[in-house]
């Protein structure tokens, strides 16, 4: 399944995601010569070449280089209905010859079977690797029967779910800095880690997604895939070997061990002013904001709340992991206005990236043995970091898996998330700016820790 493609067929080159993050990313790896392949658009327009390209380059930020000269000579386009056979048959006669396709789906989700269907109608399936965006169902049932679909054209090894935090480069990091280190593995259970909180936060709101944000909410938006990767990366056992079946397999080991979210373990938020945006239902119960806790059933972390936190309108952008220890089983040093803390292991991930330790130290200067906190920070050793959609391009091109959701952690991602999808009560108000409603604060055990500020 990881044939090198020698061409790319984009589906929805005149929709946003192809504006914001395709063909961004297309111009970057053409400009660092790490892409030089053909790329057949298709999309229903009334788009000619020439327009297509002018399209190309508005999305890229108007440049007028060599490198852009060189993407739109290998642009072509198809125009046409995705539901119309001779559509495809006029891609067939594009890529006659090409060898090996890749066809990226930056289509709504509801089209992804139809698409697939008209490939495959065209023959246009063999020889081939499908890629599609997200969202990847609608829940654990309406995912299968999409699968069951794709299945019926591409086998699984011909098929990449995309999941762009799978493709972040500090993402990644922490399997690297799990498993290349033996600092953290003799610690990393429930012997030593009281709690792990991840949050993503986000300081604006949904923008201008107000209908397709409403149908989602922020359990199905980033919880079910994105946070659920990140903790099956923290959580999983080390994997036997690098290739990507052992990684991908020991992700879906810890997803399978990890329990249905309990309804009683989510807090469920939604921001004063959410009910007034274009596209949202007046009366409509969907979170903009969730914190809940995760229980991981197996022999490493049975017992250690996994609390995750995520929403729209926080007081900041910011992705962050924090590993809370356990205190010393006896207290030696007393004093001061306030018990020291437990030691905590920062893992950041947005907007800069880097590790770090909040340990304790002997307040210097003084007589007594009173602690104070210090921080051991790894920030600057990391460099400038290529941008996830340019990897998530590159992969779907190379064919490499790992960055992409198998189905097999996605159905047990769904099945996690189960129970708290569609809650019937109204989700708590909390204003733009705050940190959700008041009763999040309890989902983390002694609360959720502040998130670390920017370093520069
Ligand atoms: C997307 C969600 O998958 O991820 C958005 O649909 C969210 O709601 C985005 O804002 C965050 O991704 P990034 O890469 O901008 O942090």
């Amino acid at each position: 399944g990881a044939e090198r493609a020698e061409a790319l067929v984009l589906f929805g080159v005149t929709g946003d995601l192809s504006r914001k993050m395709i063909l961004p990313a297309l111009y970057r790896l053409t400009a660092d010569s790490r892409l030089d392949l053909p790329i057949i658009c298709v999309a229903k327009t009334d788009l000619d070449l020439d327009g297509l390209r002018e399209h190309a380059r508005q999305a890229v930020g108007g440049v007028h280089d060599a490198a852009f000269d060189k993407l739109a000579g290998n642009l072509r386009l198809v125009a046409g209905d995705y539901r119309d056979p001779e559509t495809f048959a006029r891609l067939r006669e594009e890529v006659a010859g090409k060898g090996f396709l890749v066809h990226y789906l930056a289509v709504p989700p509801s089209l992804f079977a139809t698409v697939a269907e008209g490939l495959a109608g065209a023959g246009l399936n063999h020889d081939a690797r499908l890629v599609v965006e997200k969202p990847f169902g609608h829940d654990l049932t309406s995912a299968r029967e999409l699968n069951e679909e794709l299945l019926k054209h591409f086998d699984e090894d011909h098929v990449r779910r995309v999941d762009h935090f799978l493709a972040k480069e500090p993402v990644e990091d922490l399997m690297v800095f799990r498993f290349a280190n033996t600092l953290l593995e003799p610690i990393w259970n429930r012997s030593h880690i009281r709690s792990v909180q991840i949050t993503m936060a986000e300081d604006f709101d949904v923008r201008d997604r107000g209908a397709f944000y409403d149908a989602n909410g922020t359990v199905r938006d980033v919880v079910q895939n994105h946070l659920l990767q990140l903790l099956a990366i923290l959580a999983m056992d080390p994997p036997p070997s690098t290739d990507a079946r052992a990684q991908l397999d020991e992700k879906w080991r810890v997803l399978r061990a990890v329990q249905a979210i309990d309804p009683a373990d989510v807090v469920r938020g939604q921001y004063t002013g959410y009910l007034g945006t274009d596209g949202v239902r007046p009366d409509s119960t969907t979170e903009t904001f969730v914190a809940l806790r995760a229980y991981i059933d197996n022999w490493r972390w049975a017992g250690v709340p996994w609390c995750i936190r995520s929403g729209k309108g926080l007081p900041t952008t910011d992705l962050e992991i924090v590993a809370e220890l356990r205190k010393p089983p006896v207290t030696m040093f007393h004093g001061g206005d306030a018990p020291p803390g437990p030691n905590l292991i920062r893992f950041r991930l947005q907007p800069d990236a880097g590790v770090t330790f909040d340990l304790l130290a002997k307040e210097p200067g003084k007589q007594h043995t009173r602690p104070v906190p210090v921080s051991v920070d790894f920030t600057k050793v990391l460099g400038p970091m290529e941008a996830a959609y340019e990897r998530v391009l590159a992969d779907a091109v190379s064919g490499d898996p790992r960055r992409f959701a198998r189905f097999d952690l996605v159905e047990e991602s769904w099945r996690i998330v189960r129970r708290v999808l569609d809650l019937p009560e109204r989700p708590l108000p909390y204003e733009l700016g705050s940190w959700g409603p008041e009763p999040a604060a309890k989902i983390a055990p002694g609360g959720w820790h502040e998130i670390s500020t920017t370093f520069d």
